[in-house]
């Protein structure tokens, strides 16, 4: 299979590190420092992840030259839904027109785009479908508390889609995928599912909002995301010299530079957007592929490698060639 469009969409509402200053013990400085961000796109009270998810989607259709009608699947990563049901990626079809395909939601948080990319893999390679519309979507806004300065100033809201299409030419090389769930509260939102089901006592105590424990979910990161990239050149039987594109999860600035620096690429090489958006989860790799790709700088031939890490824990990568 290979990729034959590609879409990205975030909300116009900028926020930048001084905008929080305004409200939050933080300086621009010490989010620039810490994290690489600048700015941060948060969706305003009539968008919901559907509505981004769709401006990514009718983008990439565009760019394709196609209609909403050839794709025979459409899959949604996002861990903000717009409803706890149905899937986000029916209200998507059926907001482009298509009442009458498979439509399902993949919740593995940051690390959607890459399990969404090796669950498409399987479904047209193996020739279930022919054309699959996979997006990565997020308002990540509506589940951050905005005083708690440890998180607010991390996330930002934004989608990336991806049409992938049945080929001669296969880009997809390789998959390295991993979860632990043993200590969930490294990085979720407890409450509103069925262990704590939303009540006012939960309300007050924000468990619906997202908890993140970052000194520690920072150090997994780095390493799992060092070992996927390794696993997943070895399985597709290339070295790291061979990659002509790390794009991984924007998460922190600082992670990323530490893989550049274990996996000995120059900066040239590794795609970064998050001064931009911010943390946008499911959404960051397909945001940052759609603006490399739209930007002219991706060539047939190019080795990319997509990496990623995210709550679950959960990790993975996808080694790709770009096919023309
Ligand atoms: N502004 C100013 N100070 C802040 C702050 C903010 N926005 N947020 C935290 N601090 C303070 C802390 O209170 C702490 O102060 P103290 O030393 O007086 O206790 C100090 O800065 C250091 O906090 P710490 O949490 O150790 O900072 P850090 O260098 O680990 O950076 C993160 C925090 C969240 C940016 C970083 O840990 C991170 O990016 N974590 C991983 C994110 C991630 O990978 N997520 C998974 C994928 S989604």
């Amino acid at each position: 299979m290979k990729i034959v469009g590609v879409g990205h969409y975030a909300p116009p509402r900028v926020v930048t590190n001084h905008d929080l200053e305004s409200w939050l013990d933080t300086t621009d400085d010490w989010i620039t420092t810490r994290t690489g961000m600048k700015r941060r796109h948060w969706a305003s009270e009539e968008e919901a992840t559907s509505d981004l998810a769709t401006a990514a989607a009718s983008a990439a259709l565009v760019h394709a030259g196609m209609r909403a009608q050839e794709i025979d699947c459409f899959i949604v990563a996002t861990v903000t839904p717009d409803y706890y049901f149905p899937a986000t990626a029916c209200l998507v079809a059926s907001k482009l027109g298509v009442t009458d395909k498979p439509a399902f939601d993949i919740g593995i948080a940051c690390s959607g785009f890459i399990y969404g990319l090796t669950v498409a893999s399987g479904l047209i390679r193996s020739g279930v479908y022919q054309r699959v519309m996979l997006i990565g979507a997020e308002t990540l806004s509506k589940i951050l508390d905005k005083h708690d300065r440890s998180t607010a100033i991390l996330f930002g809201d934004g989608a990336g889609a991806v049409i992938l299409q049945r080929s001669a030419e296969d880009s997809f090389l390789a998959s390295d995928l991993g979860a632990d769930g043993s200590r969930p509260e490294l990085l979720y939102a407890e409450g509103s599912g069925a262990r704590r089901p939303l009540d006012h006592a939960a309300l007050d105590a924000k468990v619906h909002l997202i908890h993140m424990q970052g000194r520690e979910t920072f150090k997994l990161a780095v390493q799992r995301m060092v070992d996927a990239t390794g696993s997943v050149l070895k399985k597709a039987n290339l070295a790291k010299a061979d990659v002509t594109f790390l794009v991984p999860h924007q998460a922190n600035r600082r992670i990323i530079d530490a893989m550049a620096r274990y996996l000995d690429l120059p900066d040239e090489k590794v795609v970064v957007n998050i001064s931009e958006y911010g943390n946008t989860s499911a959404a960051s790799i397909p945001m940052a592929l759609s603006e490399t790709v739209r930007a002219g700088l991706v060539k047939p031939e190019d080795l990319i490698v997509f990496v990623a890490f995210g709550g679950g824990l959960s990790w993975g990568a996808v080694a790709w060639r770009w096919t023309a």
